[in-house]
């Protein structure tokens, strides 16, 4: 499905039915990655994934883009389909997405589902690495996003016997647009720390990580468990940074049962 918000045209899945769920996915991910939730968590929920702005196939509108602008086609989005609240369930950048959305919005979130991300800003050494891979993707193109992501996304166990998974998310990256991967490294880069703001998040948050997770790893998400009034953390085991498609029933499970408690 297809909708112009903010004059870009967004498109969407929107499966199911019940408390709306709104999956933020990843970088340099699309709205692909959540195949496993929508059909693990159908009955659980109603399932929206939108491709972000410069991501699958949502319009790539021209930078510099900030996560709320993100936040702000999320809000449209919903605004759109009449939703007045809907839990959030970001993965990774989408987590990030996730705090913007709070900061701007926080009437309108239910819940949130923080999986594989952080709080902390970038350090200046982090920041650096963004602006070259930004740099590289431009140059050599998207190949070059797949090369340097895809060992960082997967776990050692899918790495090693998961060819599958390997080819369907090194796909994924592929059908991503250059100028989308680039703007969403440059907003990553701006965007500000949230570990301060986490005490003002009052709805109920499940936290879920991988425990080899290296992109954002578990003392990222233990640091946020500590500072968030209702959280349930939840570490999937052998799991990397990718823990729900690499481990969908463990983390679609601990999501349908956060939802049967909010
Ligand atoms: C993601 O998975 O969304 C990104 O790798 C997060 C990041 O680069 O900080």
């Amino acid at each position: 499905m297809r909708l112009n918000i903010n004059s870009i045209n967004v498109d969407y899945e929107d499966r199911s039915k019940g408390i709306p769920l709104l999956l933020i996915h990843g970088f340099p991910l699309h709205r692909g990655m959540w195949a496993p939730q929508i059909e693990g968590l159908a009955g659980a929920a109603r399932l929206l994934a939108p491709d972000l702005r410069g991501f699958g196939k949502s319009d790539t509108p021209a930078g510099p883009y900030g996560m709320e602008d993100f936040a702000r086609d999320l809000d449209g989005l919903l605004g759109s389909l009449k939703i007045d609240r809907a839990v959030l369930c970001g993965f990774s950048m989408g987590g990030y997405i996730a705090f913007a959305f709070h900061k701007l919005f926080a009437e309108k979130v239910a819940g949130m589902i923080l999986l594989d991300t952080r709080a902390e800003a970038d350090t200046e050494e982090g920041k650096k690495k963004r602006v070259e891979m930004a740099n590289s993707v431009r140059q050599r193109g998207i190949e070059f996003a797949v090369e340097a992501m895809l060992p960082k996304l997967l776990g050692q166990v899918s790495q090693r016997y998961n060819p599958q998974l390997l080819h369907q998310v090194a796909s994924m990256i592929r059908e991503n647009k250059q100028a989308g991967l680039i703007n969403a490294q440059h907003a990553m880069a701006a965007r500000p720390d949230s570990l301060a703001y986490l005490p003002e998040i009052q709805c109920p948050v499940l936290i879920a990580v991988g425990d080899q997770d290296v992109l954002t790893p578990v003392p990222s998400s233990e640091a946020m468990a500590s500072r968030i009034a209702k959280c349930e953390l939840k570490i999937v085991r052998g799991a990397g940074h990718l823990a729900s498609m690499e481990y969908p029933e463990q983390v679609n499970a601990a999501i349908r049962d956060y939802l049967k408690a909010i």
